[in-house]
């Protein structure tokens, strides 16, 4: 069975052909990253013009190198929100015309449910039930994922997402944009106990995140102070570590307390070594199996779109012609 899946959610184009749910044939991405890097963040207008001129050309490409054709293509998915408004409208609109001319189903598909699941292609051997952990620009989400299709909520950030935290704290440091990656790189040249960022845990017992108190930490040290190299490379890497142990806590108390075995991690902010390796080190401490995405899935892409809605069709999930945007879907 062949699916292709559909994301439009926000900056990224991305297109993918993918066999019976687990093997990628093919995953186009296209980005309007830079046009939006003189703004310092995502300007959704230019997103969504960027999709619309680009979308038939990626779909077409990804067609292309998964050395299919178009007919044999039996389900389109297509993210369906969280995300953008008008952005998500231009994948879904092109995915339910293609639907209907092709006359095959279509299935709308939760953005951070399917960051999940990238972290699934091509490994059979993680069985339900597991945590899900999605960090990205715009939700840091804490999930049970039961079974296929059923997702419950842990926690969630109270504020800044753990991608648009690192963003921010880029553009406080004169870094650029994206953040994520350039305060990777300045950490890496740092010194992580330079500044000393208290990590913010609940007192309500829930696990929920909250990122603004280090953030704004961080801006109030900064002010008037002259930034040069070592000093934005010390700062970066005592923010990343401090935020990093925020997530890292919070997932590995959350899996103890609810007796779970496996953490399933996703989003941009996955894509970061530090973060990886703090979570693998804390996870073979306290028995517990983390799994990553390939660091080409760790952002957005259709390949996460197809699998999930290949898997979940296969449980008799689908959509119909008139589902719309849902620019606020949560978890
Ligand atoms: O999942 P994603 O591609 O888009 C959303 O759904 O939001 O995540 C984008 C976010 C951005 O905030 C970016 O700065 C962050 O992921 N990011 C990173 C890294 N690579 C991307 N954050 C930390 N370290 C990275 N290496
Ligand atoms: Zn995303």
């Amino acid at each position: 069975m062949l699916t292709l899946g559909i994301e439009t959610s926000c900056d990224e184009t991305g297109a993918s052909i993918i066999r019976d749910g687990k093997k990628i044939l093919s995953s186009v991405i296209s980005s309007s990253l830079e046009f939006h890097a003189r703004y310092g963040g995502v300007v959704p207008e230019i997103a969504t013009r960027h999709h619309l001129e680009v979308i038939a050309y990626v779909v077409k490409d990804a067609i292309r190198k998964a050395k299919v054709k178009l007919k044999d293509i039996d389900l389109i998915a297509v993210t369906r929100g969280p995300g953008l408004v008008g952005a998500l409208l231009v994948g879904i609109s092109f995915a339910k015309g293609l639907s209907f001319s092709l006359g095959i189903p279509i299935i709308g598909v939760n953005h951070l449910w399917a960051h999940i699941y990238s972290g699934l292609i091509g490994k059979p051997e993680i069985k339900f039930p597991f945590a899900g952990l999605v960090v990205s620009g715009g939700h840091t989400n804490l999930v049970f994922c039961e079974r296929e299709g059923k997702f419950k909520s842990l926690g969630q950030t109270k504020d800044d997402a753990v991608g648009e935290a690192f963003d921010k704290i880029a553009k406080i440091l004169g870094l650029g944009y994206p953040g994520g990656p350039a305060i990777e790189k300045a950490a890496c040249e740092g010194n992580a106990d330079f500044l000393r960022l208290a990590p913010v845990f609940m007192e309500d017992g829930s696990y929920d995140f909250s990122l603004s108190g280090i953030k704004t930490a961080v801006l109030y040290y900064v002010k008037g102070k002259k930034l040069n190299k070592k000093l934005r490379s010390d700062i970066a890497a005592s923010f990343q570590k401090t935020v990093v142990n925020c997530v890292v806590e919070n997932a590995i108390k959350v899996c103890k307390a609810k007796s779970i075995t496996s953490l399933v991690v996703g989003g941009g902010v996955s894509a970061n070594k530090y973060l990886r390796r703090r979570l693998s080190e804390e996870g073979d401490k306290n028995g517990l199996d983390v799994i990553f995405p390939s660091f080409s899935l760790s952002a957005d892409n259709g390949a996460m779109v197809a699998a999930m809605g290949c898997r979940l069709y296969k449980k008799g999930l689908r959509s119909g012609i008139d589902f719309s945007a849902e620019p606020n879907l949560g978890i």
